[in-house]
């Protein structure tokens, strides 16, 4: 597994601006989060390679918004360490629940969340329909619907 270190991040440099954008490719709603977000850099050998950003959505409930390892970077575990600390660092904040939403085409995303205690709770149905302009394909299946997943702590 590599070594990598997590830390807080104020401000988000450009370069993890566009990794967002890989998770949630809308901008607007990726700005209606950021500045109130608490986020947080993954660094491997003094490169910043990867981001997870997270808001409180009620009291005692946080959720994760966006979560993005740089492409070639992937597959290697980080992610899942990611996660990891996220759901860690929600216990020390004293939060009750951690939420996280994805597409329901994610496969992956839907493996990694529910590996690392995440369980489908409801589905967000026409999601991206409503509130994006374009048509989102993933493994070849037009993406309508969200699955949310929550985890107790
Ligand atoms: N079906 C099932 N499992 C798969 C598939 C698949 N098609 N593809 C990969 N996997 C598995 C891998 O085998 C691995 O599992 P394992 O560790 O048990 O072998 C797991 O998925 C990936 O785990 P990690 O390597 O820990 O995660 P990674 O570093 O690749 O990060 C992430 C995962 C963040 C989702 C990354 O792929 C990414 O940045 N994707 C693009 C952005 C994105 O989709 N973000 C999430 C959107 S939802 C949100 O942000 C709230
Ligand atoms: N992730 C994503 N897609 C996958 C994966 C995976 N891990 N594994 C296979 N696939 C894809 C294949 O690529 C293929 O897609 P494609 O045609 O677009 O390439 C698709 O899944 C499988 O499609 P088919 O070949 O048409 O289906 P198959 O003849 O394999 O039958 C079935 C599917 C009935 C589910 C079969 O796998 C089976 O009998 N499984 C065991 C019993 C079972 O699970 N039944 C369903 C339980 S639910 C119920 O019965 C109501």
């Amino acid at each position: 597994m590599s070594k990598i270190s997590i830390e807080p991040l104020n401000d988000v440099p450009e370069n993890l601006a566009s990794l967002l954008l890989e998770a949630d490719p809308s901008k607007k709603i990726v700005n209606g989060y950021l500045a109130r977000a608490d986020k947080f850099v993954v660094n491997l050998n003094e490169q910043q390679i990867g981001i997870i950003c997270l808001i409180e959505t009620r009291p005692e409930t946080i959720e994760i918004v966006n979560i993005a390892i740089l492409k070639k970077q992937r597959n290697q575990g980080i992610g899942g360490q990611l996660l990891q600390f996220a759901i860690d660092w929600a216990k020390k904040q004293k939060y009750h629940i951690i939420e996280i939403g994805t597409g329901s085409t994610s496969f992956a995303q839907l493996y990694l969340y529910q590996k690392y205690g995440f369980r489908p709770i409801y589905i967000d149905r026409d999601f991206f329909i409503k509130n994006y302009s374009q048509e989102i394909i993933e493994n070849g299946l037009v993406l309508k619907d969200m699955i949310r997943l929550r985890q107790y702590l």
